[in-house]
């Protein structure tokens, strides 16, 4: 495990879209495997940054995504799909239909689940998988839990998980209950990880990841058993190890 912690947010994007942009140069076919939320929006910035300076291009890339909200169109402001066009997907070269999210509205999300996991498996291994952390420990939606699925599942979000994402609805009401999430065995599968980590509030659960017992009940902590992971911290989220 490769822990690198930084003084500064920029610092630390600079250095996860380094990361990225250099697998996409030394591997322009490179298939990548993205996370949505608040920490890696600083990264795509810098990636896009890196672009449109002409350094890296994502015309041959493949990305998969890790989830989706169930019930959630992929046109909605606040679906996984709307957040990687808004910060991503549109802003780069990426071929669309080369750009995966599962989707949160398929008829058949059990058979959703199946397809995207065929997909990822007939694409090839993810060179490198992005990811952040909840507040609770979950990589993806898999939040803990006395066993975790290995393959794309339908996950009941934890409480910790609606609270945190109820700051982007308007209205309780609105917060999806229910998520589409790539499985702890498809993440431990991608050939090197990148987990990023910013702030304070989660300086506990870096801390019980990476230095704590191995347990279901915190599935970030899964990822030490990963070959090439790669973690980037800022100093308040370092601050414990
Ligand atoms: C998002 C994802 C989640 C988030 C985690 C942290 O695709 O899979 O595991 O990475 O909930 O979210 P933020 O970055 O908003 O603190």
């Amino acid at each position: 495990m490769n822990i690198l912690t930084f003084d500064t947010e920029e610092q630390l994007n600079e250095a996860g879209a380094g990361v990225l942009s250099g697998m996409v140069q030394m591997n322009p076919s490179a298939i990548l495997g993205l996370a949505t939320g608040g920490t890696p929006i600083g990264i795509y910035e810098q990636l896009v940054q890196t672009y449109k300076r002409g350094l890296v291009s994502f015309n041959k890339v493949t990305t998969f995504n890790l989830d989706e909200y169930v019930g959630i169109t992929p046109e909605h402001h606040q679906s996984y799909s709307y957040y990687m066009r808004q910060h991503l997907f549109n802003q780069v070269d990426i071929n669309i239909e080369q750009a995966y999210v599962p989707c949160g509205t398929a008829t058949d999300l059990e058979e959703e689940c199946v397809r995207y996991d065929r997909l990822i498996e007939n694409t090839g291994q993810i060179d490198i998988q992005l990811l952040g952390l909840g507040h609770n420990g979950h990589i993806g939606f898999n939040e803990p839990s006395h066993a975790l699925l290995s393959g794309t599942h339908i996950v009941e979000l934890a409480e910790a998980t609606k609270t945190a994402n109820a700051r982007y609805f308007s209205a309780e009401e609105e917060v999806p209950q229910k998520a589409i999430t790539m499985g702890v065995g498809m993440i431990l599968k991608a050939k090197n990880i990148l987990l990023v980590v910013k702030g304070e509030d989660k300086a506990e659960i870096v801390k019980r990841a990476l230095t704590g017992p191995i347990s279901t009940n915190c599935p970030a902590s899964l990822l030490q058993t990963h070959p090439h992971l790669t973690v980037l911290l800022d100093r308040a989220a370092g601050s414990l190890l």
